[in-house]
């Protein structure tokens, strides 16, 4: 029988046998899959797993610090925050291409948790190698990056087919059977708090594949501004759990005239995909209250510089995927 003390206690006697008496790392990405992941594996090896967090600058606003406080208060795990922005930054320059930009970002992810693995072996040397990466994959993702039986490969989800063909860490993936909403009770009953559990699904390459064309340090920049102004409001419109999730896309490579004031504009569009859905692998267009679309419109385009429309997604899955990219 399905029930999720089942499936924390298989999982737990499978990574302890797996995982012996060395050391693994998880990375954390403020979602919810890792943060499941992370702790399931606490549980079965306590101290022996470390969690890093990426601050790859692809995050949205007040992540990286929600990460750092609520994560680390829920379980009291230890924690190793890296700042990458610049490295990701530098391997994602001049690249527009989807696929492409998946992969740099999977294997930049790798080759930061590399150097961590060293430095934790540097600071308790004598002490059990580092040998394990645990991920949050689930189920959908594993399905979507070709690794399912019979299915091609729509996008390389950052910790499938993203990932480096060199990989040296052995993979420990506790979640790679289970859907959202069966991860989502699994770290209820693992002890998580609502915040992170009940979180819309944010996925690991961040605003780096909600950017049409090349992302760049300005353009994350304004993204962030429209994204933090859409959650704001669709908090404050309670509409947070009738949504389940709601990316925010700038199409920097368009631009449209627009009049503002008394002069003409020349600005980039922001697409509103909010979606409902039951596992990702199916979605529909949310009809969200049409006072709500335009009070997000109204305060991206008169508070966000360069973005003089918004258009909102109005496409099922399939055809369109939820994220743009
Ligand atoms: P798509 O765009 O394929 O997205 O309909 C399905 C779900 O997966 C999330 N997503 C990802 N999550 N790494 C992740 O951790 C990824 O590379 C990735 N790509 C998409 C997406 O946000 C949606 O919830």
């Amino acid at each position: 029988d399905w029930t999720t003390g089942n499936v924390i206690d298989e999982q737990v006697a499978a990574i302890r046998e797996q995982v012996g008496t060395k050391r693994a790392i998880c990375g954390l990405s403020g979602g919810v899959d890792s943060a499941v992941a992370a702790a399931l594996v606490q549980k079965a090896i306590g101290s022996q797993l470390t969690c890093v967090y990426v601050d790859h600058g692809l995050m949205r606003k007040d992540e990286t610090e929600q990460v750092e406080k609520d994560f680390v208060a829920a379980t009291g795990v230890q924690l190793k925050v890296v700042d990458a922005q610049e490295r990701f930054l530098a391997a994602l320059a001049g690249v527009s291409d989807p696929e492409e930009k998946r992969k740099i970002i999977g294997r930049e992810f790798i080759r930061v948790f590399e150097q961590a693995q060293a430095e934790i072996v540097a600071e308790a040397p004598g002490d059990q190698p580092v040998e394990f990466l645990v991920q949050g994959t689930l189920y959908p993702d594993v399905v979507e990056s070709g690794g399912g039986t019979g299915t091609a490969n729509i996008k390389s989800h950052h910790n499938v087919g993203g990932l480096p063909e060199d990989l040296e860490f052995k993979l420990i993936e506790p979640l790679r059977k289970l859907f959202k909403d069966e991860v989502r009770m699994v770290g209820a009953e693992l002890g998580l708090p609502d915040e992170i559990v009940q979180r819309q699904p944010f996925p690991g390459p961040g605003l780096g594949i909600r950017i049409v064309g090349e992302v760049t340090k300005e353009r994350l920049d304004l993204l962030r501004e429209a994204d933090a102004i859409a959650r704001e409001e669709l908090t404050a419109a309670g509409l947070d759990r009738d949504i389940w999730q709601c990316p925010v896309v700038l199409l920097a490579d368009v631009r449209s005239v627009g009049v503002q004031g008394d002069g003409r504009t020349y600005g980039h569009p922001i697409v509103l995909r909010p979606v409902s859905s039951e596992d990702a692998m199916t979605a529909d267009w949310t009809r969200m209250p049409y006072d709500v679309l335009a009070k997000i419109s109204t305060r991206i385009t008169n508070e966000v510089a360069e973005v003089n429309r918004v258009v909102l997604d109005v496409t099922s899955k399939p055809p369109g995927t939820i994220e743009w990219e």
